[in-house]
C-alpha cells in the first residue's frame, strides 16, 4: 500500500465515511435556518438493561416540513444536533413539560439574548409556551445543550444533548462516533432517587447510581478496521469527572471545541462536567477486534463503551490526523489587560432563600467570598463589568481540596499559565480545577451581555458556587 498523505487519506475517506457517519445511530441533521423544534418532554427510556422503564425528560425533534434526513434516536436520548460553522441555525423550543425550562447552548459563542439563562438573558418558558432561538455558530468543534433551569432535576433527568458544530473544512475520517457520557441517579424499581445528598453537595457532588454512553450502559459502536474514528466525546453529568483511557492509539484532536496545535498522544484526558474531546482512534486491522474506552478513574476502572473492528483493514497511519482548523478566537492584549482576582472557596454554610427556579436550600460555596443562590433573581452585581473590546487576565485560585469544572458563557477564554500543569489546554470555556490549583485565564470582552461563571458541577453551582460577569 503506498505512503497515505493528508490527501489522499481525505479522498479516500470520503466513500467509507458516509456508511459510518451516524454509528452512534443518533439523528443527524444539516445546519440550515429551516427552524427545527425541540420539543421539551416526559418520554420513557430503559436505563438499566432488563429493569424498569425511567419517566425521563428529554427533547424530541421534529422539523419543518422541508427539511429530512433525521432518524429517531432508539434510546430516547436527546438527539444530536448538528449545525454549521458561520451558518444560521435556529430552533423553537416547545415546552412540553409541567415547569418553567429554556436551552443554554453550551460553549457557543452566540448573542447573549440567545443565551437560555432564566431572568438574565430570557424569560422562562412555561408550560405550554414556546421560544425561538436564532443565531449563527462562530466556533466549529463538540458543543453541548441544556436548560438553565432547576437544571438538577432537568439535566439529572435527562436533558443534556450533544451539539456538532461543522467546519466544512474538517478532514473526512472513516467513521465518527458521538458519546454523551452521563448517569443517572436511579433506584432498583427504575425511579429517580433524591438528586444529592448535602453533605456530597459540601464535598465533591453525589454521583449517580447507573453509568451510561447515549443513554445505554458500555454501548458498542462498528467501525472500519484500521481506520480512523473520531470520537466527539460531551461528559454532561451533573457531577462526575471522568479520566479517560482508551487501549489502542489515539490522538487528542480538540479539547471543549477549540483544536490543538498538534493533535497530542493520548494516554488519560481528565473530563469535567461540561467538558468535550475530540479524539481521533486507530482501529485494529483484524475484523471483530475490540477497543475499549475506559473510565480510568478511581480505583475501579470501568468500561465506558467499546468499539468493534469490521471489514478489511483500512491500513491508516495515525499520523495521517493532522491539526483541525483554529476557530476564530481574539488575542488578548496581555501587557495591557485588567487583572481580575476569582477566588473559589468554601463558605459557612447555611440555609439559603427560596428560588423559584431549582435552589437546593444550602449553602456551601461561593466566588470571591459571595454566594449566589442558584437561577435566581436575585440582586446582586455582577462579579465585574468589562468593557467591550478590553482584554482582562483571570487570576482564579481554587482554595478548596475539590476539583472544579469552572465554566464561562459567551466568552472563551486562554490559560496563560497554571501552578498545577506543564501542557496548557488550548482555549476554553470550560477549566477543570484541580484542588488548590491557581491559574491565569485571559479573554478578550467582545461578546456584549451578561454571562453565567459557575462550577459545571450542578450541586456547587446549585450551593453558591456561582456568579456572572457583564460585558457592555
Ligand atoms: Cu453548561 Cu451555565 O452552563
Ligand atoms: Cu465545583
Amino acid at each position: 500500500m503506498p505512503a497515505l498523505t493528508r490527501r489522499t487519506l481525505l479522498k479516500a475517506s470520503a466513500a467509507t465515511a458516509a456508511s459510518f457517519a451516524l454509528g452512534a445511530g443518533l439523528a443527524a441533521r444539516p445546519g440550515t435556518a429551516a427552524p427545527l423544534t425541540l420539543d421539551a418532554r416526559f418520554g420513557a427510556a430503559r436505563l438499566v438493561e432488563g429493569g424498569a422503564e425511567t419517566r425521563v425528560m428529554t427533547w424530541a425533534l421534529s422539523d419543518a416540513p422541508s427539511a429530512s434526513g433525521d432518524a429517531p434516536s432508539a434510546s430516547g436520548a436527546p438527539p444530536i444536533l448538528r449545525m454549521k460553522q458561520g451558518q444560521p441555525f435556529a430552533a423553537k423550543l416547545l415546552n412540553s413539560l409541567d415547569e418553567p425550562t429554556t436551552v443554554h447552548w453550551h460553549g457557543l459563542r452566540i448573542p447573549n439574548a440567545m443565551d437560555g439563562v432564566p431572568e438574565m438573558t430570557q424569560a422562562y418558558v412555561y408550560p405550554g409556551d414556546s421560544f425561538d432561538y436564532a443565531f449563527t455558530p462562530p466556533d466549529a468543534g463538540t458543543f453541548w445543550y441544556h436548560p438553565h433551569c432547576n437544571t438538577l432535576t432537568q439535566m439529572g433527568h435527562g436533558m443534556t444533548g450533544v451539539i456538532v458544530v461543522e467546519n466544512p473544512s474538517d478532514p473526512v475520517f472513516d467513521a465518527e462516533i458521538v458519546l454523551n457520557l452521563r448517569d443517572w441517579r436511579l433506584g432498583a424499581d427504575g425511579g429517580f432517587i433524591a438528586p444529592f445528598k448535602p453533605r456530597d453537595a459540601a464535598r465533591g457532588g453525589t454521583y449517580g447510581t447507573v453509568r451510561t454512553a447515549n443513554w445505554q450502559r458500555a454501548p458498542q459502536f462498528e467501525a472500519p478496521a484500521g481506520g480512523l474514528v473520531r470520537l466527539r466525546i460531551a461528559a454532561t453529568d451533573v457531577t462526575r469527572i471522568y479520566t479517560v483511557g482508551i487501549d489502542a492509539p489515539a490522538a487528542v484532536l480538540a479539547l471543549d471545541s477549540n483544536a490543538l496545535t498538534l493533535p497530542s498522544v493520548l494516554e488519560t484526558l481528565d473530563l469535567g462536567p461540561g467538558q468535550r474531546a475530540d479524539i481521533v482512534v486507530r482501529m485494529p486491522d483484524g475484523e471483530g477486534a475490540i477497543v475499549t474506552l475506559g473510565n480510568l478513574r478511581g480505583s475501579n476502572p470501568w468500561t465506558i463503551a467499546t468499539l468493534v473492528a469490521r471489514g478489511s483493514s483500512l491500513k491508516r497511519d495515525l499520523r495521517e490526523a493532522g491539526a483541525l482548523a483554529a476557530n476564530p478566537i481574539a488575542r488578548p492584549d496581555i501587557a495591557g489587560a485588567r487583572r481580575i482576582p476569582l477566588d473559589v472557596t468554601a463558605t459557612a454554610e447555611h440555609k439559603a432563600g427560596t428560588s423559584l427556579c431549582g435552589s437546593l436550600g444550602y449553602t456551601f460555596w461561593a466566588i470571591n467570598k459571595v454566594p449566589w443562590p442558584g437561577d435566581t433573581p436575585d440582586p446582586i452585581a455582577p462579579l465585574a463589568e468589562l468593557k467591550l473590546g478590553q482584554s482582562y487576565v483571570f487570576q482564579i485560585a481554587n482554595r478548596t481540596p475539590h476539583a472544579h469544572p469552572i465554566h464561562l458563557h459567551g466568552l472563551t477564554f486562554h490559560v496563560l499559565s497554571s501552578n498545577k500543569r506543564s501542557v496548557l489546554p488550548p482555549p476554553t470555556d470550560t477549566i477543570l480545577l484541580q484542588p488548590d490549583e491557581q491559574a491565569e485565564l485571559a479573554l478578550v470582552a467582545d461578546n456584549p451581555g451578561d454571562w453565567m461563571l459557575h462550577c459545571h458541577i450542578i450541586e456547587h453551582q446549585k450551593t453558591g458556587m456561582s456568579s456572572y460577569l457583564r460585558v457592555v
